[in-house]
């Protein structure tokens, strides 16, 4: 199993480059299989998950060729003659859950494996489902698999009504309801930016969809859409981290650059925190300019659906917090128990305590984090337990980078670009039987 061994305590510096994102790539590659022929789409990270989910589009009979140089995949779904999902592949990556509005959108019919927990706790599908069924679909759970199946004359649409607002469904629904006989309402959709973007491509494609980008999303059935070429959007998940990694790792006063964003995708919400904390924060093109400030102000912060501060983000807020010069909270209204980096964060000699959703962290602790040996937990976790040995006196051992490799390419070269000390090992985790 592979582990990072961060030592902390260089200045870092600019210029570092965003990727492709995830949480969009995932869907634009489910996109694809809704057209026979072939969809190339640029600007794909080389990601595990990335990986994983080729293979679950290979299940269904696609051909998936991926250029890791050239960050391009290209997919030929022309024959679709297996329209599944395996346990073993969606258990390792929830979004694989996107094949069921895809399978029943391209075949009308689809046999998907329900998704397995996350490191923080259950994240139902109950919307996914629901969603379906108000389209016209037939929904049955079969020892563990979802068994989805439409009339013959093709799925009939219809409208739905998301509480709460949700990606993945809005997703899901959205890949069914291309194609569907008749129109179909999302209300209260998400507007995340990855929503957009994949609704973008689907229009592209030849889909009728209204309303992007606001609640309210309509679209009126195509009987078919037409394969494309595409570029995936730059993750603002990425930009954000390295926004915080940038203020409080960067030299005071001298600009920090991140390279190939996109800064609208990051919510004001997010932006107006940032600002809030005494960082510099400029738009140059398709960079964004960090000014690290002298002292970092706490700001709390508490997240919400787009536009307002991602989940996604929260994480590394909490370490950029434990740098301010006072108190502040951290708190998750999307996932109220998305916390396990905290224990990990205690062992470095963090100063944070979890109440409920609510994460309260002392700050005041520059210069004053430990290294340690670190487990990360979940994605975000481990790149909160990254930033975090950075600036950590001592060398910090984070394991189970698996979790990190699949949102964040070739992390540990980017950094090291940058002024960091980190070098991957291998190591063996000794299974103590309890
Ligand atoms: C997407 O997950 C992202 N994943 C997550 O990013 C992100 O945290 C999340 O959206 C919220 O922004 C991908 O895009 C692959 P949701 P998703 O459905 O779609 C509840 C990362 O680190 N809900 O918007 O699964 C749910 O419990 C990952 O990159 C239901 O109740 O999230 C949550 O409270 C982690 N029933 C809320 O909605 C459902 O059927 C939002 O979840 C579905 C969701």
């Amino acid at each position: 199993m592979d582990k990072l061994v961060v030592h902390g305590g260089p200045v870092l510096h600019g210029p570092i480059a965003v990727s492709g994102s995830k949480n969009t790539a995932l869907p634009l590659m489910t996109a694809a299989i809704l057209a026979p022929g072939i969809t190339t789409i640029s600007n794909i990270p080389e990601l595990r998950d990335v990986h994983t989910f080729s293979n679950v589009l290979r299940v269904s009979g696609a051909y998936v060729d991926y250029d890791a140089e050239a960050h391009e995949i290209t997919i030929d779904a022309t024959r679709i003659g297996h329209p599944e999902a395996p346990y073993e592949l969606v258990k390792q990556m929830r979004a694989s859950f996107y094949m069921l509005g895809a399978l029943v959108g391209r075949r009308g019919k689809a046999r998907v494996s329900m998704p397995g927990g996350c490191a923080w706790g259950p994240r139902p599908v109950d919307l996914h489902l629901r969603g379906l069924e108000a389209l016209g679909a037939t929904i049955e759970l079969d020892e563990g698999y979802v068994v989805a199946s439409t009339p013959r004359g093709g799925l009939p649409g219809g409208t739905f009504r998301l509480e709460p607002s949700s990606v993945g469904a809005t997703v899901n629904i959205l890949l069914a309801a291309a194609t569907a006989k008749g129109g179909s309402r999302i209300e209260n959709a998400a507007m995340e930016p990855d929503v957009i973007v994949f609704g973008q491509m689907l229009q592209a494609m030849g889909a009728q969809i209204h309303g992007l980008g606001t609640t309210t999303i309509e679209v009126e059935g195509v009987r078919h859409l037409q394969p494309v070429e595409f570029a995936n959007t730059p993750d603002r998940i990425e930009l954000g981290t390295f926004m915080a990694l940038a203020a409080m790792t960067g030299a005071p006063g001298v600009p920090f650059e991140i390279a190939n964003t996109a800064p609208e995708h990051l919510g004001e919400a997010f932006i107006e925190a940032f600002k809030a904390t005494g960082a510099g924060y400029e738009v140059r093109g398709t960079s964004v300019i960090v000014t690290p400030p002298e002292t970092i102000r706490p700001v709390s912060i508490e997240t919400g659906v787009y536009p307002g501060f991602p989940t996604d983000l929260q994480q590394q807020w909490t370490v950029l917090m434990t740098q301010a010069d006072g108190p502040s909270t951290v708190t998750d209204h999307i996932y109220l128990d998305r916390f396990a980096h905290v224990p990990e964060l205690n062992r470095m000699g963090v100063r944070a305590v979890v109440k409920g959703n609510v994460c309260h962290i002392d700050g005041g602790q520059r210069n004053s984090i430990q290294g340690a040996q670190v487990m990360s937990t979940d994605l975000r976790g481990s790149v909160a337990l990254v930033m975090a040995g950075l600036v950590a006196t001592g060398d910090t051992h984070v394991l189970r980078v698996y979790h990190l490799d699949r949102g964040y390419e070739a992390l540990e070269d980017r950094l090291k670009a940058c002024g960091a000390a980190i070098t991957r090992d291998v190591y063996e985790e000794n299974v103590v039987p309890v």
